[in-house]
């Protein structure tokens, strides 16, 4: 088959260039690369359609074409979208319509063939597809990976705040755009049961799809890349990698404890990922203090805990209440934390391993964790996990009575030091958690079995694509017909989606 991902946001190349190094640059883009690149080696022929950017800052993304080194069948396929130089996602939204779909139409018509289907990533990929399928009847799946309603949720919105909200975020393309996406789509994909039956049965959904309705969705886990996640394995920098640890270890931690086990987190630096729950938890833990040390990674910030970070959020919102935490507690000499520059994800799994010869283990306990593949990374490089219970780990750590790995509640420091005292403390258990973990990735969670469960789909849908579909369509918003007239969508539309005629939906608990 011929299959093209849609994602606008961010941006691919052959280097795999500034993973992380933004928002807009994270998990989804490993994701579409790894199933892309399983299908290919499937024997598909696979175009990733992304922005086209030409921009000093991200020169890597400026080239129409790119290809991944001594792979033939993934295209990297960069488009005019607007502005020539890189925009957040959020603003993209008129510039899909005008000039990315268009483009897209265009290319694959001069070429002679339009693929057999898309897959959709994230509600601007979504509508992008919607456009697509409109205009050629293409099918396509819808993968949201990150859905507004549940950022909103956070955001603590009011009838009263919300243009504000509204003004930073645009939640009001977003929304009407994830609502055509799930209802056009041929299917919706998610990567757990939680994420159909919590995420998308939102208020602001309502309508547009029946969570109860098993033809609109599918399950399908992404995998961990276990040739780059693995005990075994080497980086081409290995060495490099261990010696940075070293330096930064003998920087920040007291002599004597350089060589205890890590506590590790590695996670954006956003207030979501709860960073201050696991220095909460080591701080209130003796135990934990005696027998190990608390190692955060953080992007590309060299010495966060002594040096103000440029980003605001992550700054006031992560930073400030860590170093009070150290401060209050004197957390000083058993601490560190620092970026591994440019080692991309060579250099995590490097550190994995480092971190694994020291008996250490992997924290996350972000509040909520869609699904949490970074967990999933570790264990399959050998780090036993404490993840955070709310989300995608309690599906993918644990079955039934059977543990992959400790799950926690995040909002309870208690609870989190308890978790880790127990594969800190106990030989056996970081034995048993290590192989455990280990063992239920490799049969589990690989890209190439995610690449299966969508080709499975992809050929299911490409024979009657709209089977699974809902009776009724929405129509598509004048807005994504023709941003230019006079049809903005208004505050009004995404009020009434969100608050309803009556005030019900803020009850709705936010996760
Ligand atoms: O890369 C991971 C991801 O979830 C993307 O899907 C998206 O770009 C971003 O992070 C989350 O976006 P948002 O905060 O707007 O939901």
């Amino acid at each position: 088959m011929h299959i093209g991902f849609l994602n606008p946001q961010g941006n691919f190349d052959s280097s795999n260039s500034h993973l992380t190094g933004h928002p807009d640059f994270g998990g989804q883009l490993i994701y579409v690369r790894e199933v892309a690149l399983a299908m290919a080696q499937k024997g598909h022929k696979v175009d990733i359609l992304t922005r086209q950017i030409i921009d000093p800052e991200w020169p890597e993304f400026a080239d129409p074409f790119d290809a991944y080194p001594g792979v033939d069948n993934v295209r990297i396929i960069r488009l005019p979208a607007g502005p020539k130089e890189f925009l957040p996602k959020e603003l993209l939204w008129s510039h899909l319509v005008t000039d990315w779909v268009p483009n897209i139409l265009k290319f694959y018509r001069e070429e002679g063939g339009l693929p057999d289907a898309m897959t959709a990533h994230y509600a601007d990929g979504g509508l992008s597809a919607v456009l697509i399928e409109d205009e050629t009847g293409i099918p396509f799946t819808f993968t949201g990976h990150s859905l507004g309603a549940q950022k909103l949720d956070k955001l603590e919105p009011t009838p009263e705040n919300l243009a504000e909200i509204d003004e930073q975020f645009h939640f009001k393309y977003r929304i009407v755009a994830e609502r055509l996406s799930m209802n056009r789509s041929a299917v919706n994909i998610t990567s757990t049961q939680q994420e159909r039956f919590e995420q998308y049965s939102h208020p602001v959904y309502h309508g547009a799809v029946d969570v109860n309705n098993d033809n609109c969705f599918t399950v399908i886990p992404p995998g961990a890349d276990s040739s780059l996640f693995s005990s075994e394995t080497r980086s081409e920098d290995e060495e490099a990698t261990y010696q940075l640890i070293e330096e930064r270890l003998a920087r920040d931690i007291a002599e004597e404890r350089r060589d205890l086990p890590a506590i590790l987190a590695a996670s954006r630096l956003a207030p979501k990922k709860n960073i201050l729950g696991l220095v909460q938890a080591y701080a209130m833990s003796q135990t934990l203090q005696e027998r190990a040390n608390l190692v955060i990674l953080t992007g590309g910030l060299d010495d966060p805990l002594r040096e103000e970070a440029d980003n605001e959020l992550a700054e006031q919102g992560v930073l400030v209440p860590i170093r009070e935490v150290v401060q209050e507690n004197n957390l000083w000499g058993k601490i560190s934390a620092f970026g591994l520059s440019d080692q991309g994800q060579e250099g995590l799994a490097a550190t994995y391993r480092f971190m694994r010869q020291r008996r250490s283990v992997f924290a996350l306990t972000a509040l909520y964790e869609p699904f949490g593949l970074a967990p999933l990374e570790a264990a399959a490089t050998g780090l036993p996990v404490v993840a955070t219970q709310n989300g995608g780990p309690s599906e993918s750590l644990r079955e039934g009575d059977e543990e992959y790995g400790v799950l926690v509640d995040p909002q309870d420091p208690a609870d989190i030091a308890q978790g880790l005292e127990r594969l800190i403390c106990d030989g056996q258990e970081w034995d048993y958690f290590a192989e455990a973990g280990r063992e239920r990735v490799l049969t589990s969670y690989t890209w190439e079995s995610t690449a299966e469960n969508y080709l499975t789909l992809i050929e299911e849908i490409v024979s009657s694509p709209t089977e699974r579909r809902p009776a009724s369509l929405l129509p598509i918003h004048p807005y994504f017909r023709n941003p230019q007239a006079n049809n903005d969508i208004s505050l009004e539309e995404l009020s009434c989606l969100y608050f309803g005629s009556n005030q019900e939906v803020l009850a709705t608990p936010s996760v």
